[in-house]
C-alpha cells in the first residue's frame, strides 16, 4: 500500500473514499484509480526533468482509460501510442498531437495515414519495410513523415522474458548493426524526415543500469550518424522503469534518470521518455468480493468475483499482486488460493495468501493500475469490469460495466 491506498479507522481507503463505499455504489469487480497517485507519479518525472529539454510520453497501452489519459494531458504529458485506436483515445482525452509518438512493429497503411493527417510528433519506425511503407503513405498525402528508428541495442534488461524487448532475439526494432544503413536510406527518401532515435529495452526493470548501457550504444550511433551528415534532434529512451509489487526495491526516478541526464549533458538533444507502468501501476487496485469459500484437504479456495479475464497478469506471467482485505478482521488468518470463477486452473489471482476472510468480504488486488483493465477480455462471456477514479473525497465512474447484451449485440446468426 502507499499514501493513496491506506487504512483509516479499520477501512481501506483510496484517498478519502472508503473502498467499501465504492463497492456498494459501483459493485464488483471494479478497478479503482487514484487521481492524486497518477499526478504524483508523473510529477516525479517532471520534477527530475525540470529545466531539461524533455517530454514524457505516457505509454497508453498500460492503462488507456481516457480519464487517466486526460489527467496526464492536463499536466502537459505527451503519449506513446501503438495503434490507431490508441491515437483516437489520446485525442479524445485532449492530447496535443505534437506530443504523440507512434511505436509498434506493425503499423497499417490506414494507421499511418491517420497519424500523418493528425500531425503527430514522430513515428518510431521498427523495420526497413515499415520505413518504405511510411514513405509511400506520406507521399500519397503530400506530407513528410517525421521518424526515429527504433534501434535494438542488444542489452539484457534482466526482467521477465515475456517483457524483455531489447535483445537480438526479440521482434522489436532494427538490429544495432543495421541501423546506420537504414538511417542512410531514410535520409534519402523524399517523404521522410529523420528526426530522432528510439529504443525500449523491456518492462519492469528494477536495476537501472541497462538503461545507461543502452544509451551509451545509442550515443555512439548518433555520433557516427552526425559524422556522416545525419543530425538527430531527439532521443527516445522508451519506458520500462519498474515498480514495487511485493517487496522489491523500487528504483527512484532520480536513480534512473540522473545517470542518463549526465551522459546527455551538453548535447543539443531533446529527451523523450515513454513510461507506462511506473505512472499508473500503483495508482490502481482491482476491487473484488469473496463469493464462496471452499476449504479443502489440500488447499483452501476463496472464489472471488474477479478473474483472469479482469486481471491476466498472475495467469500470464505468474505475477504477484498483493491482496488485502478492505475491512480487515482481527481473527486468525488461514492460507487461501484466491481464484476466479473462470473454467481454467490457471484462473488465479494469488497463491497461498494468509487472510482472515468470510464469504462476502471485499478484497483489493493491489498494483493493478498497469496492464490490468488494458489487458482484460470477455472470456467466459464475462462483461468487463467498471472503472472508477477517485479524486479527493469524490468517486467518478470513468467506464461503466459492460453488459452481456452489449457483447451479444456485436454478433449475428447465419441467415
Ligand atoms: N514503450 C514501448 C515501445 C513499449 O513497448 C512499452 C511496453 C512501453 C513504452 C512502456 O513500458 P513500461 O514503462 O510500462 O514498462 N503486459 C506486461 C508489460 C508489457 C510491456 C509492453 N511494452 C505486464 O503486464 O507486465
Amino acid at each position: 500500500m502507499n499514501a493513496f491506498f491506506h487504512l483509516d479507522k479499520g477501512h481501506l481507503h483510496v484517498e478519502s473514499v472508503p473502498l467499501r463505499d465504492i463497492a456498494e455504489r459501483f459493485k464488483t469487480p471494479c478497478y479503482v484509480y487514484s487521481r492524486a497517485a497518477l499526478e504524483a507519479s508523473l510529477d516525479e518525472f517532471l520534477n527530475e526533468l525540470a529545466g531539461v529539454n524533455a517530454l514524457v510520453c505516457y505509454a497508453v497501452k498500460a492503462n488507456s482509460n481516457i480519464a487517466v489519459l486526460n489527467v496526464f494531458a492536463r499536466r502537459g504529458a505527451g503519449f506513446d501510442i501503438v495503434s490507431g485506436g490508441e491515437l483516437k483515445r489520446a485525442l479524445a482525452a485532449g492530447a496535443d498531437p505534437k506530443k504523440i509518438v507512434f511505436s509498434g512493429v506493425g503499423k497499417s497503411t490506414e494507421e499511418m495515414a491517420f497519424a500523418l493527417k493528425t500531425g503527430i510528433l514522430c513515428f518510431n519506425v521498427e523495420s526497413a519495410p515499415e520505413l518504405e511503407r511510411l514513405n509511400d503513405v506520406a507521399g500519397s498525402l503530400g506530407l513528410k513523415a517525421p521518424i526515429s528508428l527504433r534501434v535494438n541495442p542488444n542489452v539484457d534488461a534482466k526482467t521477465h522474458p515475456y517483457i524483455s524487448t531489447g535483445l537480438k532475439e526479440n521482434k522489436f526494432g532494427v538490429a544495432y548493426e543495421e541501423a546506420f544503413g537504414i538511417y542512410q536510406r531514410a535520409a534519402a527518401l523524399p517523404n521522410i524526415e529523420v528526426t530522432g532515435i528510439d529504443c525500449h529495452i523491456g518492462s519492469q526493470l528494477l536495476d537501472p543500469s541497462p538503461f545507461a548501457e543502452a544509451l551509451d550504444k545509442l550515443l555512439s550511433l548518433i555520433d557516427q550518424l552526425a559524422a556522416n551528415g545525419i543530425t538527430l534532434h531527439h532521443i527516445d529512451l522508451g519506458g520500462g522503469l519498474g515498480i514495487r509489487y511485493q517487496d522489491e526495491d523500487e528504483p527512484t526516478v532520480g536513480s534512473y534518470l540522473q545517470p542518463l541526464l549526465q551522459r546527455l549533458a551538453g548535447r543539443p538533444l531533446k529527451i523523450i521518455l515513454e513510461p507506462g507502468r511506473r505512472l499508473v501501476g500503483n495508482a490502481g487496485a482491482l476491487l473484488t468480493k469473496a463469493d464462496f469459500l471452499k476449504p479443502g484437504e489440500v488447499k483452501n479456495f476463496a472464489i472471488v468475483d474477479a478473474a483472469m479475464n479482469d486481471l491476466a497478469r498472475p495467469a500470464l506471467y505468474d505475477a504477484w499482486h498483493d491482496i488485502v482485505p478492505v475491512v480487515p478482521r482481527d481473527t486468525a488468518p488461514s492460507i487461501w488460493e484466491i481464484v476466479g470463477p473462470i473454467c481454467e486452473s490457471g484462473d488465479f489471482l494469488g497463491h497461498n495468501r494468509p487472510l482472515a476472510i468470510e464469504p462476502g468480504d471485499l478484497l483489493a488486488i493491489m498494483s493493478a493500475g498497469a496492464y490490468g483493465m488494458a489487458m482484460s477480455s470477455n472470456y467466459n462471456t464475462r462483461p468487463r469490469a467498471a472503472e472508477v477514479m477517485v479524486d479527493g473525497d469524490q468517486a467518478h465512474l470513468v467506464r461503466r460495466r459492460e453488459t452481456v447484451e452489449e457483447l451479444l449485440a456485436l454478433e449475428s446468426l447465419l441467415p
